[in-house]
């Protein structure tokens, strides 16, 4: 008898819970947006979505680890713009190609980009910022989530256009590093939006621009790079789902789905939208848009990386 047209996906899946591979710390940027698009993904799929952070080489160590991990489904990754894209040229050695060893399920968020200093940072603005990180970098400390983190990258993009040398500090994810930052411990850091809002909002940390064509919603008096004179620093990371390399186009698809339907649920929308994070709407969304984005993005980062770092 023949089956219906539809295809299923196999064994009824997800008939188990389902780990998410987030390749940075609990409680940074990767892991919020991974938390909370994963509470509603499981709500869809009838399974839970466990997280588990595998942290290390920025992220790199997490995202071999499910390129590895057996295709059926039960293993996926939240990866970023730093372990699908500028790892590449960073890590002469990965052991995983980001284009050809997973299947993309969709995009998740959009994460702009900001410039933070400590509190207590000697600079009112973004201008006297940069002229005190020209005079000083040799003094000065920047956090980063790992060679390869978007912290890292879109920092030595930062430190590239200032001709500026600080000392590079990492952790394991930006939300160990933001610790550090509101301890005073390190000086300045570069970070996605969705880490920020409520220490910049609380005022434990100074923010001097957004590096977006427009200013941010969830954080309105934060001036753009451009209003604040340094229009070429202009920069923006993003989060996406991945499974291992043939996972079965059934379970992907259902992913997929699922995916779509936390981007479209009102509560999870507002959850994202109140971090700053930029929904990603129509042509943006699933599949073929995140094949399309990881391989323009190796190609922009192997760029920048060629012209900016990694020395730098
Ligand atoms: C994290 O989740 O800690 C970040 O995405 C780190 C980074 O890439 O800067």
């Amino acid at each position: 008898v023949a089956g219906p047209a539809v295809a299923q996906a196999p064994n009824g899946y997800p008939v188990r819970p389902i780990t998410m591979i987030v390749p940075f710390a609990a409680g940074g940027p990767t892991d919020v947006v991974a938390r909370i698009v994963g509470d509603h993904m499981s709500k869809t799929l009838g399974q839970q979505i466990i997280v588990e952070n595998v942290v290390g080489a920025g992220g790199t160590t997490g995202a071999t680890r499910a390129k590895r991990a057996a295709n059926d489904g039960y293993t996926i990754v939240m990866g970023h713009m730093g372990t699908h894209a500028a790892a590449v040229p960073l890590y002469p050695n990965l052991a995983y190609d980001p284009a050809a060893d997973f299947e993309p399920v969709g995009l998740a968020a959009g994460t702009p980009i900001l410039i933070l200093a400590k509190k207590d940072y000697p600079a009112k603005d973004l201008s006297a910022f940069t002229a005190h990180v020209k005079q000083n970098a040799g003094t000065l400390n920047m956090a980063h989530a790992g060679v390869g983190s978007v912290s890292y990258t879109t920092c030595l993009l930062l430190n590239s256009i200032l001709d500026v040398k600080p000392t590079a500090v990492p952790y394991n994810g930006t939300g160990p590093a933001m610790n550090a930052l509101v301890g005073g411990q390190v000086d300045y850091m570069c970070d996605q939006i969705v880490n920020v809002v409520s220490q910049v909002q609380g005022g434990s940390i100074k923010a001097y621009a957004i590096a977006t064509a427009n200013r941010n919603p969830a954080l309105p008096d934060v001036p753009t790079t451009k209003e604040a004179g340094l229009p070429e620093y202009s920069v923006s990371a993003w989060n996406a789902v991945f499974a291992p390399k043939g996972t079965p186009q059934p379970i992907v698809d259902k992913l997929t789905a699922a995916l779509d339907k936390a981007l479209d649920d009102e509560t999870t929308r507002k959850r994202l939208l109140d971090l700053g994070s930029d929904l990603p709407e129509g042509d943006r969304r699933g599949q073929k848009a995140l094949a399309a984005l990881v391989k323009s993005e190796v190609e922009r980062w192997s760029k920048v990386i060629k012209t900016a770092g990694p020395g730098n």
